[in-house]
């Protein structure tokens, strides 16, 4: 299996971040923050910060960085320093750049902001009671036809058994390793701006939007970038100000947020409240699901965290079925897409009902979830278009050993020992992309395309299927990413790199092998006027060959250049998609201290062809430890006043080695080609999806206490 391309110069330390990033004559810049919650900005003194020393320039929405609202695909992007309304405690108000971090740290310290304070909601259980609508995402109700029930209410009377409970999700906060940041340099009228994201050509049209110049002005640069999903996605503060305020000084300027401002300045996931009610016969048969959700968002209700939606609405085949979504908008700071968002949640509540439902009806877990697969989306006429689930729980449960489980766990020396499982889904997405094949004539190919692999391995799975695409050897393919000059390619978001990019490269490899062909046939070359075929980096025609780079050199080129573009299309009408997977959790609950150790763990995944197993692997076991993390560890705790009680890493709970079990991945390896040609489903979110669930499955199977609120503490199992 080829490792991670990139994996050497990222531990050697020369992998260059975006604020690795040194250009002679750099300022630096620091954020001020707000600190209240709610309430208007009256005024800012900023006479101290101005003349502390080495400083330059003090923006305040007062003196303002004027900066447009940019819309992406993923939205309205929020602003920096347009007005004087703060709407969370943590907010970005001003910005101070001086010579010095040290300065630009020390001045920002002293700009007094006095505020015209309003009450703030900050607490989700209160803000319950005025929850509104969520944008986007309409109240669903199927009802069966040929039974004749006339509400959701009538199914589940008509159902012999019924589960209902209450679950909830806390805030997760975006943590990832590479804290956000930019340099931005101006050159005359053009951008060079380094700084972590998702897609740098859909920064790089954000940035030209927000600066009001044209897109072919704005050159954002991110071969390397330390985390995201999700939490990167969107055009982040130090990027907007940096930019402004070099355009407005004429030096460049940096700006990388500290870790305390991670937590506040950008975004993070919603906490959740979900009820569940199921209804089934006795054997096990889905009759009704009831699935409503309520999330937390910010005051500008920027973002919807679809729980019932990305759950119930598609995982098991039943003849009724309720789902509905809510927000709670509050003071508090920005939600955004994480790592499966509504998915990663809402199993945690569905995945959770489904384990309450087989304990009632006695029950096996996994063959309930086994009766109840479903063959295409509750209410949809468009089947799966390949679906593995039963295997990976058949071959789950082999290989856990699921057959030694039993109804009241073990007990071993103190510890109680359980097992749980879990569905994990994560629909099978693609987005447009764009990428270039150059063939030089040193015998070499570039694969290219704008994008950016955040550590999930999309350079060397470009290189992978680039080679493939030319039949040639893969040490002759340079993948380049993550440059907005490159052509326009998907974006590492939701699970789709793969898909999208990966049937763009074939497409130009396509094209690339005609052009060779022609090239070769043509009046003057080699092959002139003869039939061509092409294979492994040569050239055939009548028993000859010649290779791609010396038709090149003849032909006196260095290098050909073409383009493939993929976008959903046809199939979309055809099938419904989605990735698979069972999860295998089992815990050890310490009989004294109460402690829960996960101690094994394995997901079987359904995803489609899989390009590069290692770092497949990687990919699903890094999202299983963030399951754990949601299941036992992280919190964000607002205080009443909407400050974070533990905005930081000294204080935010978050796994270490130490709770982490050797965590084992297995694949069926069914090639999808019916979603794309390359047959890739998503792997990159599905990996948390349902192993909270499995964890408080197994903590119950361990010790006959059901928790339905994640992180699970020791005090809930006292
Ligand atoms: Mo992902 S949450 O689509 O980066």
């Amino acid at each position: 299996m080829t490792a991670r391309l990139d994996g050497p110069l990222k531990v050697t330390g020369q992998a260059k971040y975006g604020a690795d990033n040194n250009v002679p004559g750099t300022v630096y810049g620091y954020l001020v923050l707000s600190t209240i919650a709610h309430g208007e900005i009256e005024s800012m003194d900023v006479t101290a910060a101005k003349s502390a020393p080495g400083v330059l320039g003090v923006y305040t929405p007062f003196d303002k960085l004027e900066l447009n609202t940019p819309t992406s695909m993923l939205g309205e992007t929020w602003v920096p320093l347009q007005d004087r309304e703060v709407t969370y405690y943590g907010q970005p108000i001003g910005f101070v750049v001086a010579e010095t971090f040290e300065q630009a740290r020390d001045a920002a310290a002293l700009v007094r902001t006095g505020y015209q304070a309003r009450p703030g909601k900050t607490s989700f259980e209160a803000g319950l009671a005025e929850a509104e609508p969520a944008p986007g995402r309409e109240d669903l109700e199927i009802l069966d036809e040929e039974s004749g029930v006339a509400s959701i209410a009538e199914a589940f009377e008509a159902s012999p058994v019924v589960v209902e409970q209450t679950y909830s999700t806390a805030t997760q906060n975006h943590a990832a390793m590479e804290p956000h940041s930019a340099v931005a340099v101006w050159e005359g009228d053009e951008l060079t701006l380094y700084t972590p994201n998702q897609g740098s050509h859909l920064l790089a049209a954000d940035m030209a939007a927000a600066l009001g110049v044209d897109a072919s002005k704005v050159h954002v640069v991110n071969p390397y970038v330390g985390g995201a999903f999700g939490g990167k996605g969107k055009t982040s503060t130090p990027a907007f100000l940096a930019s402004a305020a070099s355009r407005a000084l004429g030096r460049p300027v940096k700006a990388t947020l500290t870790r305390e401002q991670v937590f506040t300045a950008t975004a993070g996931r919603a906490a959740t409240q979900q009820r569940v009610a199921l209804g089934a016969d006795r054997d096990g048969n889905l009759i009704a699901v009831r699935h409503d959700s309520w999330c937390t968002t910010d005051a500008a209700r920027s973002f919807v965290e679809p729980t019932s939606h990305g759950t119930s609405l598609e995982w098991y085949a039943t003849p009724n079925l309720a789902v509905s979504q809510r927000i709670v908008p509050l003071n508090v700071p920005p939600t955004t897409f994480m790592r499966a968002p509504g998915e990663a949640p809402g199993s945690f509540a569905l995945e959770s009902a489904i384990d309450e439902l087989a304990v009632e009806l006695g029950m096996d877990p996994i063959e309930l979830r086994k009766r109840n697969n479903s063959t295409a989306p509750p209410g949809k006429d468009l089947q799966w278009s390949s679906k593995h689930l039963d295997e990976c729980f058949d071959l789950g449960a082999q290989r856990f050993g699921w057959a030694n489980r039993t109804p009241q766990g073990r007990t071993e020396g103190d510890w109680q020992v359980g097992m749980g499982v879990a569905v994990a889904m994560f629909p099978a997405l693609r987005f447009p992309a764009t990428v270039g094949i150059q063939l030089r004539a040193d015998e070499t190919a570039v694969v290219s395309t704008s994008g950016a692999d955040p550590g999930t391995g999309l350079l060397t799975v470009m290189r992978h299927i680039g080679a493939e695409s030319l039949d040639l050897p893969e040490d002759r393919i340079t993948p380049q990413l993550g440059d907005s000059a490159l052509p326009p390619g998907g974006l590492s978001g939701g699970s789709t790199a793969t898909a999208s990019v990966g049937t763009a490269i074939q497409l130009a490899g396509t094209a690339a092998v005609d052009e060779l062909t022609a090239l070769a046939s043509g009046p003057g070359a080699p092959f002139a006027g003869k039939d061509v075929t092409y294979a492994h980096g040569e050239l055939f025609a009548d028993g000859e060959s010649i290779t791609f780079g010396e038709l090149l050199r003849a032909l006196g080129r260095d290098s050909v250049s073409v383009t493939g573009t993929s976008q959903p299309g046809e199939e979309l009408t055809k099938h419904s998609f989605s990735s698979f997977g069972a999860q295998f959790v089992e815990v050890k609950v310490h009989r004294w201290t109460r402690e829960t150790r996960v101690s094994r763990m394995l997901g079987v995944f359904d995803c489609g062809r899989i390009i590069n197993e290692k770092l497949a692997t990687s990919q699903l076991q890094g999202g299983m430890i963030w399951g754990i993390s949601a299941a036992l560890h992280e919190a964000v705790e607002v205080e009443g006043n909407g400050r974070l009680a533990n905005g930081d890493f000294a204080s935010y709970l978050l796994p270490v080695n130490a709770d982490i079990p050797e965590v084992d991945v297995e694949f069926v390896k069914y090639p999808d080609t019916l979603h794309n040609s390359v047959g890739a489903k998503g792997l990159g979110e599905i990996g948390t999806v349902g192993v909270a669930a499995a964890v408080a499955n197994a903590v119950h199977n361990a010790t006959g206490i059901r928790v339905r609120h994640i992180p699970i503490t020791i005090e809930d199992l006292l």
